[in-house]
């Protein structure tokens, strides 16, 4: 199979669909890959890195398009790459459609078969294609809200770790999946006062035999919530309700009553966010202040560190690409369920529960889709 890797385009977007080791990986089993030129310079991989890896370098987006047989992309496609789809082409990349009407539109009438990396599913209910990004962000989280303690950022100016004969800041997790994990492994991990409350009882148990007596493990209540967080210097939020809006679990009270100088980091604000003050901000003027207290809303803090999240991303898809690109998409989407629910759109039909009713459009099952294909 011809694959092709688009440089993003993106504002401020430097990640990049396949990196020179996951190129060699595709070469080695036979298959050609083409790169746009300076795909990843923003990253730090040159043309010559890629041509070691085996790939072919072509000078704009559009031979890319025009040659490639399956485009791998990180970000949904913007609207001039979306007119260069074409029919039978494969997309294998992030693609959001449920808010995103003109995108959707677009790919029915590309005629392609437009793969998605947030709905695909595995065994354990997780969606492994945004795990890695939810790592990412969890780890960075603590970054993000050690320096918000600095006072120059008008924090309270504590080191999250405190030194001998100071005590460490108090770190309270909310939420202890994939974002709350991390990010507790890190606050552990420089030493501060690590609490981390969840209301799944099975999450409790296991985030308990990691850390052991390393951190607090709370069932979370209104009641534990409140006193958690009231004593807390840094708050990280990381919940998730699949598929709805976060709920508000720290109130315009509660941050009135938090320490002078505390701080919030809100990773879940892409989906609204869990504290009721948050606002997104960006990468540029990452942080806020509401009644003394400092806010980090960033939505897409894994864009802050391109070149880990690329790796990260890389090392969760490559699996997938490589068996579209060996046993083709009808076989290695009909022979695998989780993968199959990545199918949103195919030739011009919209394979995604949840878009097609957000958007009253016409559902059609992704197995008979693919088998009328
Ligand atoms: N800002 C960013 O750049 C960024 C990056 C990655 C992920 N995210 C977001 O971070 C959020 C968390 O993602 P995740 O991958 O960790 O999800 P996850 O499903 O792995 O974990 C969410 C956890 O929240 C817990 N939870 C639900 N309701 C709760 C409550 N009332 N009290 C305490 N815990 C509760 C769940 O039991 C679960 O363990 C999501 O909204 C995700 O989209 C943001």
């Amino acid at each position: 199979m011809i694959i092709g890797v688009p440089k993003e385009i993106k504002n401020h977007e430097y990640r990049v669909g396949m990196v020179p080791a996951s190129v060699r990986e595709l070469i080695n089993h036979g298959h050609q890959v083409i790169v746009e030129t300076n795909a990843g310079i923003g990253i730090g991989f040159t043309d010559e890195d890629y041509i070691q890896a085996g790939a072919e370098i072509l000078p704009t987006a559009a031979d890319v398009f025009a040659k490639a047989e399956m485009i791998v992309k990180v970000k949904e496609p913007q609207a001039v790459e979306r007119a260069m789809l074409r029919e039978d082409q494969i997309l294998f990349t992030y693609l959001h459609l449920a808010p995103d009407l003109p995108q959707t539109e677009d790919l029915i009438k590309s005629g392609a078969i437009c793969i998605a990396y947030e709905t695909v599913t595995d065994t354990r209910g997780g969606l492994p294609l945004l795990a890695p990004m939810s790592e990412v962000a969890g780890r960075m989280s603590i970054q993000a809200g050690a320096q918000a303690l600095e006072k120059s950022n008008e924090g309270r100016g504590m080191l999250l770790g405190g030194v001998p004969g100071v005590e460490p800041a108090k770190v309270v997790v909310i939420g202890g999946g994939m974002v709350g994990r991390n990010a507790a492994q890190m606050a552990v991990g420089m030493g501060a006062d690590v609490t981390i409350l969840d209301r799944n009882i099975d999450v409790l148990r296991s985030l308990n035999a990691q850390f052991g007596s390393q951190a607090k493990v709370i069932y979370s209540t209104v009641d534990a919530l409140e006193k958690h967080v009231l004593e807390a210097d840094l708050v990280i939020g990381g919940v998730l309700i699949p598929g709805a809006a976060a709920p508000k679990l720290v109130t315009e009270e509660h941050i009135k009553s938090m320490k002078p100088g505390s701080a919030i980091v809100d990773v879940a604000i892409d989906q609204g966010g869990c504290i009721a003050t948050s606002k997104a901000t960006t990468h540029a003027e990452p942080t806020y202040i509401v009644d003394d207290v400092v806010h980090y809303c960033v939505a897409n803090m894994p864009g802050a560190v391109p070149r880990t999240s690329t790796f990260a991303l890389n090392n969760a898809t490559l699996p997938y690409i490589i068996k579209l690109a060996n046993q083709g998409y009808k076989e290695a989407l009909l022979s695998d369920q989780h993968f199959l629910n990545g199918l949103n759109v195919i030739k011009g039909q919209v394979t995604c529960k949840e878009v097609a009713e957000g958007f009253n459009m016409e559902y059609v099952d992704p197995r008979s889709a693919i088998e009328n294909a």
